[in-house]
């Protein structure tokens, strides 16, 4: 950041709790203008709250958000979020898929209008502008439904900018995406960036962080971690932060291996102190007669390798 550049987003001591259930405990850190920030941390660390509390959707318990430096008045509603400049790109992207990517993009803009007639040239301009901002190289008359995933995602993405957003959060877009979409998509985030725009990023991919974004926050059980550069940060120290150093030394919870165990007699398959290029801490297992055995990990931590390694 710039000196004297204020903060994208400045989140300071958020709370929240759901009945008895505390999801974020003092939750703060920076989005710098122009950063992609991945937002990342297990299933149930508090990621979505903390997304779904900035759009207005759900309430802060205590806390202050400020975009550049404005704070965002106490239970603001979604609209407030949208009128603040931030917008948002969701999972399940909310595109229609029977109509042309020109329409997706002017049905979020509302179409340019004169004397109540839409005007088209003047829309397709605007769509036009987007696309072209975010690096998409289809035509804005194709379908929806007829684009590839990552193209569908840019489509998305480009909504979002026609309201010239400030912040624009992705939550988790590129999870059903093959890795060289994801290659095509971290290009175009990569280009967007110069135009200012701050992204947050949530994901459960750690292989495709590198490269594509600048800082990552990590939040485990509600609570901040790490706000850390990406340069800076081995794989292992991030899926350290991510998962705590008490799961990283056991790899399982007191108890789980008697009380999970179906199969009986001599293990089928073992297991010991299996080191690979992803898998950088020691594993072993066994695999019993009659057992069925899930092996689950963040996506790039290995699992795939784990289960392709040959002696
Ligand atoms: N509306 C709600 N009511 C009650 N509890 C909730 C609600 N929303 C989330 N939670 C709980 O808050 C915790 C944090 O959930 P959250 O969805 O923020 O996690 P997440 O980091 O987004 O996880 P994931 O990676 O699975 O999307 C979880 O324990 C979840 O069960
Ligand atoms: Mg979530």
């Amino acid at each position: 950041m710039r000196a004297g550049e204020r903060p994208a987003l400045r989140f300071t001591e958020l709370t929240k709790s759901f009945g008895h259930s505390e999801v974020l405990r003092g939750v703060s850190f920076d989005v710098e203008q122009g950063e992609i920030h991945a937002l990342l941390g297990v299933n149930g660390a508090g990621k979505s709250t903390l997304i779904k509390i900035l759009a207005g959707v759900h309430r802060l318990d205590s806390g202050v958000i400020e975009v550049r430096g404005r704070r965002l008045p106490p239970g603001h509603d979604p609209e407030a979020a949208r009128t603040a400049g931030i917008a948002f790109v969701h999972q399940d992207l909310g595109l229609v898929e029977d109509l042309s990517v020109a329409d997706n993009v002017a049905l979020h803009l509302g179409f340019e209008q004169r004397f109540g007639l839409v005007r088209r040239r003047a829309t397709a301009e605007r769509v036009a502008r987007v696309l072209g901002a975010v690096g998409a190289d289809f035509s804005p008359e194709r379908l929806v439904g007829s684009l590839s995933k990552d193209e569908q995602v840019l489509c998305a993405v480009a909504r979002a900018l026609a309201l010239e957003p400030g912040i624009v959060v992705l939550d988790e877009v590129s999870a059903s995406l093959p890795k060289p979409d994801v290659e095509r998509l971290a290009t175009s985030l990569r280009g967007m960036r110069r135009s200012g725009v701050a992204f947050i990023y949530v994901t459960h991919r750690l292989d495709e962080l590198t490269g594509l974004v600048d800082r990552v926050t990590v939040l485990r059980n509600g609570k901040k971690v790490l706000t850390a550069p990406m340069a800076e940060l081995s794989h292992e120290a991030l899926v350290k932060n991510i998962v705590g150093a008490e799961t990283m030394a056991t790899g399982q919870r007191p108890g789980a291996e008697d009380r999970f165990r179906r199969g009986g007699g001599d293990p089928h398959l073992v297991v010991r102190d299996l080191i690979t290029h992803e898998l950088t801490t020691p594993i072993s297992f066994d695999v019993r007669a009659g057992e069925v055995l899930g092996i689950c990990r963040l996506v790039g931590s290995g699992t795939r390798e784990l289960a392709q390694v040959r002696r």
